[in-house]
């Protein structure tokens, strides 16, 4: 028997069989062998929710949920959170090294270049009702773009891909403030490219009628932080979308809009908003432990909570108090802090918490910072998205290239009925059709 093999005896048959182990994982396929007749379709796998498969080979982002470890390309998030710049981390997450300074200056010129959107997709963001979701129009705006550039179905060309990877990155910012300044009836401030790719978001936020609008600078990093903590998370539900919409090889932007839908739910990037709305109905410190009870009741969750990879403290929530403190030394504590600091300490201690290993997530703390830099709890979604576009994107390119990969088909287990046949109407149970 050879070392790298898994022995298996089908007891239904009797028959043994030998499969290859490799990166102590064996493939789905190499089960189809174990039959119980010449006619069997073969063994299968079962794995609803994907909790134990793996669904590519990837060399981008490397999780150890139970040590609380994250690093993009092999480097610590801490020290990238602390040293790099988004895009800089962007350039990373995409190339899979970090850039030298020339390159860097090449790849922000190369994003500045494209953050403007068509007029036409300004009038198509006009269309929205005032009080329209915000992710509900990034979605819709990031799938109309692929009526600007039909040139982007062609997904082989490598020169191509880069053209509108560095498109979507780049205006994304730019669609995110439009939907907020249409909700206002604001007039839409166009990029300035003098500034970062933050500070140049934030001026198209917030500028009103002063000359110039200057950011924070204490701000603005804070945001290129976060930015950078939510660049890629290997194969959340999200990035998952973006590999099976992009393996039918439809374009990037239907396959970044699918993403970004997935994103919305309140069990992923949705949970940001969530948590706010949580927040305001525990409304005090003192009501927390009544919330806390009613949760292990079974009544709903605590939501920034929970992880399907990290068992252990996320550490981009680590990074995310840190930059709180920051960002409150400018705008003044955010009163929600205290609650969900209480309900942090209240929830760390639970036995209920503690048994099935609930920690805080990076959604917990990033809805407070958000807050108290002046965006709106329905934009949150869209803040996440801005950088984790970078991931999608970088999955996506990495499964084009991927000469395994195929267009995602699971396959099922069919329960429904055997073979019947059409009864005529008059006939069916229950019909009263032709009915005396
Ligand atoms: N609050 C209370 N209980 C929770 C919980 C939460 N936030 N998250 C999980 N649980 C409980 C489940 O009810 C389950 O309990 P049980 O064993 O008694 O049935 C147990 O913990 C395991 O949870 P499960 O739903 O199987 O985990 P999952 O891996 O499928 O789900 C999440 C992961 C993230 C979807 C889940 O933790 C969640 O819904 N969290 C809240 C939403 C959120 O913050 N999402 C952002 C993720 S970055």
């Amino acid at each position: 028997m050879g070392q790298n093999m898994l022995s298996l005896t089908d007891q239904r048959t009797g028959l043994q069989f030998e499969v290859p182990i490799t990166d102590g994982t064996i493939r789905a396929a190499d089960l189809k062998q174990i039959k119980t007749s010449p006619d069997d379709f073969g063994m299968m796998t079962y794995d609803p929710a994907f909790l134990n498969t793996a669904s590519c080979r990837s060399a981008i982002t490397f999780i150890d949920g139970d040590k609380g470890i994250l690093r993009y390309r092999g480097y610590p998030i801490e020290e990238l959170a602390e040293n790099c710049s988004f895009l800089e981390v962007a350039y990373l997450i995409l190339n899979g090294e970090l850039p030298t300074d020339e390159e860097l200056n090449d790849w922000i010129a190369l994003v500045k270049r494209h953050t403007m959107l068509h007029e036409t997709t300004k009038k198509f963001l006009e269309g929205f009702r005032y009080d329209a979701h915000p992710m509900g129009m990034l979605i819709s705006t990031i799938a109309a773009l692929s009526t600007v550039y039909p040139e982007a179905r062609d997904i082989q060309d490598p020169e191509n891909r880069k053209k509108q990877i560095a498109r979507l990155i780049a205006k994304m910012p730019t669609i995110t403030a439009y939907c907020y300044r249409h909700h206002f009836g604001l007039p839409y401030i166009y990029p300035d490219n003098d500034l970062s790719f933050t500070e140049n978001f934030m001026n198209m936020m917030w500028k009103l009628l002063e000359p110039k609008y200057v950011a924070n600078p204490i701000l603005a990093r804070a945001l290129d932080i976060l930015f950078i903590l939510h660049a890629d998370h290997e194969q959340n539900c999200s990035t998952n979308t973006m590999r099976a919409v992009g393996s039918s090889q439809a374009d990037p932007y239907v396959s970044v809009a699918a993403a970004a839908a997935a994103l919305s739910g309140p069990l992923h990037g949705g949970a940001n908003e969530e948590v706010l709305h949580m927040l305001d109905e525990i409304g005090s410190k003192e009501n927390v432990a009544a919330y806390v009870k009613k949760v292990k009741d079974g009544h709903g969750k605590l939501m920034g909570f929970g992880h399907r990879v990290y068992k252990n403290y996320d550490p981009r929530a680590r990074i995310i108090k840190w930059t709180a403190d920051q960002v409150f030394t400018v705008t003044g504590l955010n009163p929600k802090l205290e609650i969900a600091k209480e309900l942090e300490r209240i929830a760390l201690e639970d036995e209920y918490f503690i048994k099935r290993k609930l920690y805080p997530n990076v959604d917990f703390y990033s809805g407070i910072i958000y807050e108290a830099m002046g965006f709106r709890p329905d934009l949150f979604t869209v803040l996440f998205a801005i950088p984790r576009v970078v991931g999608w994107l970088a999955q996506w390119q990495e499964m084009l290239t991927d000469p395994e990969q195929k267009i995602a088909r699971p396959r099922q287990i069919y329960t429904g009925s055997g073979e019947r046949h059409v009864v005529p109407i008059d006939k069916r149970h229950g019909s009263t059709v032709g009915a005396d």
